[in-house]
Formats: structure tokens, C-alpha cells, sequence
């Protein structure tokens, strides 16, 4: 994706004054306690780590990448079967660029033919986050004493591989020399073969999903394996994007951030001064009614190629981009803690054993970085380098064109199976940014959806983890829509790592990926957990967080003032 240079900037700034570890990391970086409360259900233990089967995936082929589940080090537990190490990108044994893998099989037996891919983003994002706290059969989260079994874990419902990519990024060996995504997903497909050679594979049906960045990862390496047309190597069956960037830059951080600060007016107390300074930039740069125009169901055409607030060259405006670059100074000084991946998060900063608990990197005098110890990297085959969870000099130039012109079409219109969620609370990557996006994507022969979301999204009711450790949300949870294959669903109550903040949220999404439960809105069971009673009421229209542009005139959020309330509608 071409970046404007100007934003390119602006963001480097906000990096720099937030000492995060790189500009990349902070801008597309992928990057829960109270009694338990039972809905009348029974509370069992749960056990999520099936450690007593016998191994699934243990041949001549495969014992050199085993790692000993009762081995890793500070976990107190089993984690089970797996296996990571590194593999080449070519058919070449000996090519010195080789991609880092940990494939932990799942016991679920409906699980037989399929596999899940994850992939965080960055670019230069390690996919450990994920595994590590995200979705992964063990968690260390930040703020918490030691790693605990995930009862949320993605290898509870299928076999999930977590890949360190592209090169130059957590583990992997060699040069990163890509500039495109197209390249990347040329240097996964060569990995990806070796790997399916190695644990057979062969015929399984591929399902991906990631984070971030990774809305454009997942969609160019789909598009890649969908053009094979080799089934036995590449059945690509379905897709799974969180906060993912699928359009220009300006769209998903900067446009819509004026009425997303707005929205969530009483965790951005701005002064009065500060609220009408950025109140008269949105308007001169036409911002909010960029959005008030093009978020609109069916959208009334396509999104100009030249953005508002862009100069002759289509840059962005120094001016404008500073709406961001200033917004995050002054909330800021107001909560120094602020996290740009989850605005309602206040301080005190976590310890966090990977080191980037939120808007910039942080640990402690005595912390270490887990995958920078020298036992962990022994346990897990790994070499031994200095792991970062972000690293540098990976894909500072991607000279690929934004997913939702070509490969995200391309693979919703092959599978009609697509998912694409976004957490309420992320500012990074906005909701209605996204939808924007959205709204601009031809598929199945028409732009945009035609109606609006407002169908519930419903994470089940379940048993919750007697250790309450891993005690996750149930109930109508934001708003979802599908429309010739393509399924949108916004996350309450969730930051930028949706699968961290609403662990239940995203089993429930990769159940109906799998094609095991029939929507978003369905009130089944978690197939894992199918005695629980549901709820019988009626679900209502979904609570998604983000407004719409055709409904009437947008509520002003609480905590507004009402000079500021008279302001805005001035403005609007
Ligand atoms: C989990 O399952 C394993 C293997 O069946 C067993 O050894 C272990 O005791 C179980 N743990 C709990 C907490 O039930
Ligand atoms: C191991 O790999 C070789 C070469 O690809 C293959 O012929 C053999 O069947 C594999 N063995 C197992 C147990 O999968
Ligand atoms: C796995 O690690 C445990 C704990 O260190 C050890 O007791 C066990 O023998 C190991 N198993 C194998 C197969 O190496
Ligand atoms: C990147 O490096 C690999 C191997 O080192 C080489 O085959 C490839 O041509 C290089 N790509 C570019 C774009 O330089
Ligand atoms: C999203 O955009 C709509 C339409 O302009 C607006 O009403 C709503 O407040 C925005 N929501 C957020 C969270 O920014
Ligand atoms: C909207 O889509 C069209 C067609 O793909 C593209 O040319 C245009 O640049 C897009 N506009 C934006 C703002 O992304
Ligand atoms: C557009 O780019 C050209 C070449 O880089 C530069 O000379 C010119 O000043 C730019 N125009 C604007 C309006 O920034
Ligand atoms: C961003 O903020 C910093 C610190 O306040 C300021 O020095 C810089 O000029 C700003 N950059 C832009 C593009 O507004
Ligand atoms: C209002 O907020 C802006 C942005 O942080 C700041 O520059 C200004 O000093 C603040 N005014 C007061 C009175 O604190
Ligand atoms: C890892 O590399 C560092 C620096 O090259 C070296 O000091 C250290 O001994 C190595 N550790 C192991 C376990 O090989
Ligand atoms: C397997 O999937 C079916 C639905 O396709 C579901 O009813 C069943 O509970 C699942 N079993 C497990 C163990 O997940």
C-alpha cells in the first residue's frame, strides 16, 4: 500500500514522542477480572489442553519439529501437541530464507480436514502475539502473574498454525527484500507447500485470518493460492480479518477520527479550545462529511481517487494530518496511559512479558521479553536471535494497491466466505473507517452493501472458567451483516486485538468461518460447550458501536458540553 508521505510523517512524529519501538509497529501493530457471573447454567471444569491423546501429527517427518508441551518454560502446564521450527520458502532445502511456524493440532474431531492460518501485521509483527495473547491454547497477557490455559483457544475448534512472516520479521532467517504484497504471498505459498508436505496436509481445507496489517497479508496470499487452482495444496476455504487495512491510510485513521472522538467523548475530554480547533480542521478538511456522504447504504458511488484534505499530489495536508498527530498528543496529557488500540484503557502501564502493553513499548527494571530468553527459544527449535515482537527494515516500501480494489473481491466472490470484524474501541483502525472501505469494494457485482447493519451479533451464553482466567463476554455483542459472501460484524467493547478483548467473540466467529454454526446472529450453542441454555428473548437489531450516516442527525455522545454540542451541529 502506498502510504502519503505527509501521514507517513505525521505518524513518525507520534511514534516519536511515544518512544514506540518503530513507526510501523505503531501504526498498524497488531498489537479481564470480576466474579464470575452464570446464566443459570452449570459451572464445569474445563480442560483445554487434551494433553493425555496420543499425538496426531508425529511421524519421521515431523519429530524434529516437536516441542515437549510439559517443556516450555514458566508454563506450569501441558500445552499439548505442537510442533514449530523453521522451514524455507522455496522447494530448495537450503534456501537461507525460511519463515518460523508453531502448529499446535486440534483434538476436536471435526477437525479432520481443516486448517487455520494466523498472521499478525506490522509490518514486522511477530504472529506470536497472537498465539501468546490472543488466541493461542496458552495465554500470557499483559497485567497478569503467569501463562494460563486459553479455554478460548482457536485449536479447540481446528488445527491453527501461527506463522512468524514475512521474512525479517520475530524468527525468520534471511533477507527481507519484499516490497510488495504480491511477493509475500509468493514467499508464503513456497512455505506453505513445504509445510503441507511435511505434517500431509494435502487436500485440507485452508482457512486464514489475521490482524492489522494483515488485511492485506490475508487477502493477497488467498488471492495467491486461489490462482493455483491446486486443490491439494491450496483449498483455500475461507477468510477471517480483524481491524484489518483494507483501503488507503486516511480512511481507516484519519478521516473518521473527528466523530469517533465525538462518539467516545467522555474518554476524550478535550477543553473547549481544543475541541472547536479540531472541530474547524474537520470541517475545512471535509472530513465528517466525507463520511456522511459515503457511509451510506447503498453508497452513492465510488470514493474519489483524490481524498479530501490532500494537496495537488494527493498528499495529505500537513494542516490535516495533524488532526490525528494532535488529537493523540492532547488525550495524552490528559490519560498518558491513553492506548491507541483500546481508547478506554487509563494507566497504570502493564507488565507485559512481550513488551508493548499499549500505545508504545514498555517494560519494567527485571522484565524480559518471553521469546527472547534463551530457554524458550531452545524449547520451541527457534534460533537464537534477538526476538522482537516488531521488528524494523521488514516491508518499508509495499508498493501493492490497497486489498479491497482486487484480491479481497477476488476472494469473497471464490469462497462467499468471508469475515470481517472491528473492535468499537480502536482507534487505529476505526469501524467506520473500515466500512468505508467497504463501501468502496465491488463484489459480486455491486459496490458496497445495499442495506445497512443491523443484524445482532450473539456470543453465546457458556460455562466459564472455574480459574477465571480465561472468563469472557456472552450476550447481543455489536452488529453484523452479510451480503453476497461478505460478512461484517463490529466488536463491542473490544481494542485493536479483537481475539484479546473478546476472546469468546472471535471463537464464535471462526465457528461460523468453519461453517459449524449458521451466522453471527444465530443463538446456538458454542459447539464446544452445547448444553447451555440461550437466550430465548428477542436479540433486537445489534449494539454495534458505530452510527450511520443515513440514520437522522447522529446523537451527540454523553460527556459533550452543550456549547460543544451547539458547536458541532454549527459544523455539520
Ligand atoms: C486435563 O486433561 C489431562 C489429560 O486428560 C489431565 O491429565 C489433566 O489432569 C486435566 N486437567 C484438569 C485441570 O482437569
Ligand atoms: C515423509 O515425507 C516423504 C517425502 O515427502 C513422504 O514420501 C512420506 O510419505 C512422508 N512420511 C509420512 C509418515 O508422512
Ligand atoms: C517433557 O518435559 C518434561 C518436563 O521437563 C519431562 O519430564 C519429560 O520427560 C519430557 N518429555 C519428553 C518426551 O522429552
Ligand atoms: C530477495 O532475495 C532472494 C534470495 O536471497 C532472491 O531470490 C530474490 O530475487 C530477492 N528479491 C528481490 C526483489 O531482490
Ligand atoms: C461513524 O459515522 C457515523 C456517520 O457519520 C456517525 O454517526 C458515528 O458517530 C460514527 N461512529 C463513530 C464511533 O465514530
Ligand atoms: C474507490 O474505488 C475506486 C475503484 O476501485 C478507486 O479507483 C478509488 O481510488 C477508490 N477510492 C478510495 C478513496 O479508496
Ligand atoms: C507535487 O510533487 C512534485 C514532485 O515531487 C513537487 O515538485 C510539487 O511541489 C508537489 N506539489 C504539491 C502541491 O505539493
Ligand atoms: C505532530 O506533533 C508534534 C508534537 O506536538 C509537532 O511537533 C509536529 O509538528 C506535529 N506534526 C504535524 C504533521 O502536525
Ligand atoms: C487545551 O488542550 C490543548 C491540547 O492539549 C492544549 O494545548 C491547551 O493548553 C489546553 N488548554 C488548557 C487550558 O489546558
Ligand atoms: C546467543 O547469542 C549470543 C550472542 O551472539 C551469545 O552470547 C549467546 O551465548 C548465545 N546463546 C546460546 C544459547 O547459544
Ligand atoms: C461438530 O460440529 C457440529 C456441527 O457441525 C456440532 O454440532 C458439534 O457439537 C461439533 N462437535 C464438536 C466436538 O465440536
Amino acid at each position: 500500500m502506498r502510504l502519503a508521505a505527509a501521514l507517513l510523517a505525521l505518524i513518525a512524529l507520534v511514534a516519536a514522542r511515544s518512544d514506540a519501538r518503530k513507526e510501523g509497529s505503531f501504526l498498524l501493530r497488531p498489537p479481564a477480572a470480576l466474579p464470575s457471573k452464570l446464566h443459570g447454567q452449570r459451572l464445569t471444569s474445563v480442560n483445554a489442553t487434551q494433553s493425555a491423546s496420543a499425538p496426531l501429527f508425529l511421524n519421521a517427518n515431523t519429530t524434529k519439529f516437536a516441542v515437549n508441551g510439559s517443556a516450555i518454560p514458566l508454563v506450569d502446564f501441558d500445552v499439548g501437541e505442537s510442533y514449530s521450527g523453521l522451514m524455507p520458502i522455496s522447494s530448495d532445502p537450503k534456501d537461507p530464507n525460511q519463515l518460523f511456524f508453531w502448529f499446535f493440532p486440534s483434538q476436536n474431531p471435526n477437525s479432520t480436514k481443516q486448517i487455520m492460518i494466523w498472521l499478525n501485521g506490522g509490518p514486522g509483527c511477530s504472529s506470536f502475539e497472537g498465539l501468546f495473547q490472543e488466541n493461542g491454547p496458552f495465554l500470557w497477557q499483559y497485567g497478569t502473574l503467569k501463562p494460563f490455559p486459553n479455554r478460548w483457544s482457536w485449536t479447540n475448534l481446528v488445527h491453527t498454525v501461527w506463522v512468524e512472516q514475512p521474512i525479517g520479521t520475530g524468527f525468520t532467517q534471511g533477507t527481507p527484500n519484499a516490497t510488495s504484497e504480491e511477493e509475500i504471498a509468493e514467499q508464503f505459498k513456497g512455505f506453505w507447500k513445504n509445510f503441507v508436505n511435511t505434517f500431509g496436509l494435502h487436500g485440507y481445507e485452508i482457512y486464514i485470518s489475521g490482524e492489522s496489517y494483515a488485511g492485506l497479508y490475508c487477502p493477497y496470499i488467498a488471492s495467491a493460492m486461489l490462482s493455483e487452482k491446486n486443490p491439494t495444496y491450496f483449498k483455500l476455504s475461507g477468510m477471517l480479518i480483524y481491524d484489518p487495512v483494507i483501503t488507503k491510510t486516511e480512511i481507516q485513521q484519519l478521516i473518521p477520527l473527528k466523530l469517533f472522538t465525538d462518539y467516545w467523548g467522555g474518554l476524550f475530554p478535550f477543553n473547549d479550545t481544543f475541541r472547536e480547533e479540531i472541530s474547524k480542521k474537520d470541517k475545512k478538511c471535509g472530513y465528517t462529511s466525507f463520511v456522511n456522504k459515503y457511509l451510506t447504504y447503498p453508497p452513492p458511488g465510488q470514493q474519489p481517487d483524490k481524498l479530501p484534505g490532500t494537496d495537488g499530489n494527493g498528499t495529505t495536508t500537513d494542516e490535516c494530518g495533524s488532526i490525528l498527530n494532535d488529537s493523540f498528543e492532547a488525550i495524552s496529557w490528559l490519560n498518558p496511559c491513553f492506548d491507541i488500540y483500546q481508547v478506554a484503557t487509563t494507566c497504570p502501564l502493564l507488565y507485559d512479558p512481550l513488551g508493548f502493553p499499549g500505545s508504545f513499548s514498555y517494560l519494567p527494571e527485571g522484565g524480559e521479553i518471553y521469546f527472547a530468553r534463551a530457554d524458550v527459544q531452545a524449547a520451541i527449535h527457534a534460533p537464537n536471535v534477538t526476538w522482537e515482537e516488531c521488528a524494523n527494515g521488514v516491508l518499508t516500501t509495499d508498493t501493492s494497491l490497497p486489498s479491497n480494489i482486487h484480491v479481497l473481491p477476488k476472494v469473497i466472490e471464490a469462497t462467499k466466505n468471508v469475515i470481517i470484524a472491528n473492535g468499537a474501541l480502536d482507534m487505529i483502525i476505526m469501524s467506520n473507517g473500515t466500512l468505508l472501505g467497504i463501501q468502496n469494494m465491488t463484489w459480486g457485482g455491486k459496490l458496497g452493501f445495499e442495506r445497512k447493519p443491523e443484524e445482532p451479533f450473539y456470543v453465546p451464553y457458556h460455562n466459564e472458567d472455574p480459574s477465571l482466567a480465561s472468563i469472557a463476554a456472552s450476550g447481543v455483542f455489536g452488529t453484523t451483516h452479510s451480503e453476497r459472501g461478505l460478512t461484517w460484524v463490529s466488536v463491542n467493547l473490544a481494542g485493536h486485538m479483537v481475539p484479546q478483548y473478546a476472546p469468546t467473540a472471535a471463537y464464535r466467529q471462526v465457528e461460523v468461518l468453519l461453517g459449524r454454526v449458521k451466522s453471527l446472529s444465530s443463538t446456538d450453542p458454542f459447539t464446544t460447550d452445547p448444553e447451555v441454555p440461550q437466550s430465548t428473548s428477542p436479540l433486537g437489531k445489534g449494539t454495534g458501536q458505530q452510527g450511520y450516516a443515513c440514520e437522522e442527525e447522529s446523537k451527540p455522545a454523553k460527556g459533550w458540553s452543550a456549547k460543544a454540542l451547539k458547536h458541532r451541529r454549527r459544523l455539520m
